[in-house]
């Protein structure tokens, strides 16, 4: 106790802080270093970060237009030997260059393997949301999609279409695939 005191009588002595306003800036000052030393890699683990990033990226790989949804859930980033895909209005993007956004524990992984025009158009992360199914946007929320689209078609390569599983996210006539089973797409 009497070690306490002699504590917190040196800190109003040397600092003339109240104890508790000391403890607060110095646990202040403790979380931005922590947040600054965050926004750094160290040298070493630099080339590690490099490494891992490398076996991931590769010659985006075509997947033809009537890939299924299910067989796009595949390409969600968890297995590191696949490409990270996105579809936007049924058109599949390569997104494996932004692993760090799409990427397991990114935060957009939830749209990684999915058509996410939906939540994209919304802003949303709402996980009914994260489909291709865009029937009863507003105009406003069409144009945000639009320019999502617009955005992806000038960073990402097209690799693919989804079979279209709701007439809405494909251009007019593209639900009569809606029903139809692919097998045979080439993956790899
Ligand atoms: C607090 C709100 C948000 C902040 C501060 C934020 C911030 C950012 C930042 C800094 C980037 C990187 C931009 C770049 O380097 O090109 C980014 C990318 C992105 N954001 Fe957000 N964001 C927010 C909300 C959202 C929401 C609500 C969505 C959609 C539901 C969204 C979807 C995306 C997507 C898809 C990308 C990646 C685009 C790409 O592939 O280049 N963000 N965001």
């Amino acid at each position: 106790m009497n070690l306490w005191t002699t504590l917190t009588d040196s800190i109003t002595h040397y600092t003339g802080l109240s104890p508790t306003a000391f403890f607060t800036i110095s646990a202040m000052m403790f979380v931005t270093y922590k947040i600054v030393c965050g926004m750094f890699v160290a040298a070493g683990d630099y080339m590690e970060v490099k490494k891992a990033n490398e076996y991931t990226i590769r010659e985006p790989v075509q997947l033809g237009d009537r890939v299924t949804e299910q067989e796009l859930s595949a390409y969600n980033g968890i297995d590191p030997n696949k490409p990270l895909l996105m579809a936007i209005k049924g058109q599949i993007y390569d997104v494996s260059r932004s692993r760090m956004f799409y990427g397991p524990g990114g935060p957009y992984a939830s749209f990684a393997g999915k058509d996410a025009s939906r939540a994209l158009a919304l802003m949303s992360f709402d996980p009914k949301d994260l489909t291709g199914n865009i029937e009863g946007l507003s105009d406003s929320e069409l144009e945000t999609l639009q320019d999502w689209e617009y955005k992806f078609m000038e960073k990402y390569v097209k690799v693919g279409k989804l079979v279209s599983p709701t007439p809405s996210t494909e251009e007019a006539g593209g639900g009569e695939n809606a029903d139809k089973i692919v097998e045979n797409v080439q993956a790899e």
